[in-house]
């Protein structure tokens, strides 16, 4: 890590603000910025965080859901147990996972899914936003195994080619859809948070029968850009990795 970055993280206010408050991670305050604007969670509610290491936001969920609520992390990495709530180490794409937070659940319905999901940065913008897309997709149509009509689903983005195929996909399934830059994400960063209330008991007409993914890999075939996904070339689990434009093909 270089002295500059070093240097930069130092000064971040939001980042000494969390610690000195006990939070694992600046991003902290994104989901109490959240919070605070648009109440996603409530009392006793059961919520879902999708990558939740280190715990930044488990910690947020657990305050607002206080003691009768129910709070679930899951991340590919392990998180440090976090009073009040239960961590489970799983792919979100993985079948076991959804399992897994099934039993966790129990008898309960969650109420709300959070989501700051983030792939291993490359550093090139391209790659990283498209991977972002994909996993936002991924979590969108996960939190749709989940969330009842009425409840909410929030999830980072990143700014770039195929968002508003995500953005139509969520208007077809919630009847409030808004995006939101909270004051501590960084202020160059391209990220932003898409805020979707009130899921509807049925998706809109367009969108019945068919996955988020779908809609998004529609909306990408729409802008002349075409997703294989049966290849040999294949690297990654994840669905939009070839992604190439016709004019080079
Ligand atoms: C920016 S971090 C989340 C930080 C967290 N909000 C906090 O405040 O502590 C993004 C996380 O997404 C996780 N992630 C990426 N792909 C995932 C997947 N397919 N399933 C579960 N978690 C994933 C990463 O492991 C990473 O820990």
């Amino acid at each position: 890590m270089s002295k500059r970055w070093y240097q930069d993280n130092r000064r971040d206010a939001w980042r000494r603000i969390a610690r000195s408050k006990g939070y694992r991670t600046r991003s902290a305050y994104k989901l109490k910025q959240i919070q605070e604007r648009f109440g996603i969670i409530r009392r006793g509610d059961a919520v879902l965080d999708v990558g939740c290491h280190p715990g930044g936001w488990v910690q947020v969920a657990v305050e607002e859901a206080g003691e009768e609520g129910l709070v679930i992390g899951v991340d590919l990495l392990a998180t440090s147990p976090v009073d009040g709530a239960s961590i489970i180490i799983g792919d979100i794409s993985e079948e076991d996972t959804i399992t897994r937070i099934n039993q966790t659940l129990g008898e309960r319905e969650l109420n709300v899914v959070v989501s700051d999901i983030s792939p291993n940065l490359t550093g090139r913008y391209d790659t990283d936003q498209t991977i972002s897309l994909e996993l936002s997709t991924l979590v969108l149509d996960a939190a749709m195994e989940f969330i009842p009509p009425g409840g909410s689903f929030v999830t980072k983005i990143f700014q770039g080619t195929g968002i508003e195929g995500l953005v139509t996909a969520a208007r077809d399934r919630f009847s409030n859809v808004q995006r939101y830059s909270p004051t501590a994400s960084r202020s160059a960063s391209s990220e932003t948070y898409l805020i979707c209330q009130n899921r509807l008991p049925q998706p809109k007409g367009g969108a019945r029968g068919k996955s988020a993914s779908e809609q998004v890999h529609n909306h990408l075939s729409e802008l002349g850009i075409v997703v294989e996904e049966e290849s040999d070339e294949v690297e990654s689990k994840v669905g939009f990795h070839l992604i190439k434009k016709r004019e080079e093909e």
